[in-house]
């Protein structure tokens, strides 16, 4: 018998880790162990989390896709439901829907350049695309990251970030428009790290995520550069409700985010950025 959709499924917490003040991951299992073993995802879905009797919020999935049976989510507290979240302990269980929505566009990205730009959070929904790229390292060919922050102790993931710039024919470039303390990285807007990128117009995909000012700005730069706006992939946040084209919460022109995104490229939603409503 199938599932209903709008029915959440148990999942225990089985590690939780405070990334900064506000931010902290969850690692997850089902706890029936055959929706553990069936459950796949695509880098760029998310799910619908639910505290149970507070109410459920869109999250993207953070986590390696080939990660066995277990999968991350990476959250900042700024309201209701996310700030119940962050009070949960390792034991304890949420309800999880999905994984929903269109990610990234991987094998429109097979053996292309990649270029990874994200601001704030934003980088969730890139990270299981990282993840992705570097474990089939040579299926893609030049790696470039480049991940903004306002202040240096916003940056989470720092571990990570240094990893993968350790990688053959990978370039991680991180900017802090302010700084506390030793920060090996760039000082000034993420606009200054893109103004200096030179990808190249016939072989790169971006993928972009993070305020939308951010990445229009990025997208202008971009076809400055050549890139066709086709070539550029961005990932939309929007209110949600039931997160798989029902309720008409998340629309963005005669599009919904939840079910024809959140991944979009730039042609398909241009006309929409900075429309008041949308
Ligand atoms: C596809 C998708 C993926 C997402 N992935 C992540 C993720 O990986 N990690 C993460 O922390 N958050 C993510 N979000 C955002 C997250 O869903 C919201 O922060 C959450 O719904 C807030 O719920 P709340 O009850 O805690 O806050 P509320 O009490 O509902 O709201 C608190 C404040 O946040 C604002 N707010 C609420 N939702 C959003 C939103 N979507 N965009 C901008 N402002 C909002 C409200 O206007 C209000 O000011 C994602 C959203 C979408 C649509
Ligand atoms: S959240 Fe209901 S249609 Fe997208």
């Amino acid at each position: 018998m199938a599932l209903n959709p709008y029915l959440p499924q148990p999942a225990r917490i089985l590690k939780r880790r405070q990334e900064s003040d506000t931010v902290f991951t969850l690692r997850l299992r089902f706890e029936d162990v055959g929706l553990r073993a069936r459950y796949r995802f695509a880098p760029g879905q998310f799910n619908m989390v639910y505290l149970l009797g507070v109410g459920e919020v869109p999250i993207s999935i953070v986590s390696d896709p080939e990660l066995d049976g277990v999968f991350d989510h990476t959250i900042r507290c700024v309201g209701r439901v996310t700030e119940g979240l962050a009070s949960l302990h390792e034991g304890e269980c949420v309800g999880i829907r999905g994984p929903y929505g269109r990610g990234w566009p991987l094998s429109e990205a097979q053996g292309r350049d990649l270029l990874v730009i994200t601001g704030g959070l934003g980088c969730a929904p890139v990270v299981s695309v990282i993840h992705y790229a570097i474990r089939h390292r040579r299926r893609f060919g030049k790696l470039t990251i480049i991940q903004g922050v306002k202040h240096s102790d916003d940056m989470i993931y720092r571990d990570q970030y240094q990893a993968w710039s350790q990688v053959p024919n990978t370039e991680v470039h991180v900017a802090a428009n302010a700084v506390r303390g030793a920060w090996p990285w760039h000082v000034g807007p993420v606009t200054e790290l893109i103004a200096q990128a030179e990808p190249d117009p016939e072989r790169t995909v971006v993928m972009m995520c993070g305020p939308e000012g951010m990445m229009l700005a990025a997208a202008r730069m971009l076809m400055d550069k050549g890139l066709p706006d086709t070539a550029l992939f961005l990932s939309l946040e929007r209110n949600m409700q039931c997160g798989i084209g029902h309720c008409g919460h998340c629309q963005i022109g005669g599009q919904f985010v939840c079910r024809d995104g959140p991944v979009f490229n730039f042609a398909q939603v241009r006309s929409w950025f900075g429309v008041r409503g949308f």
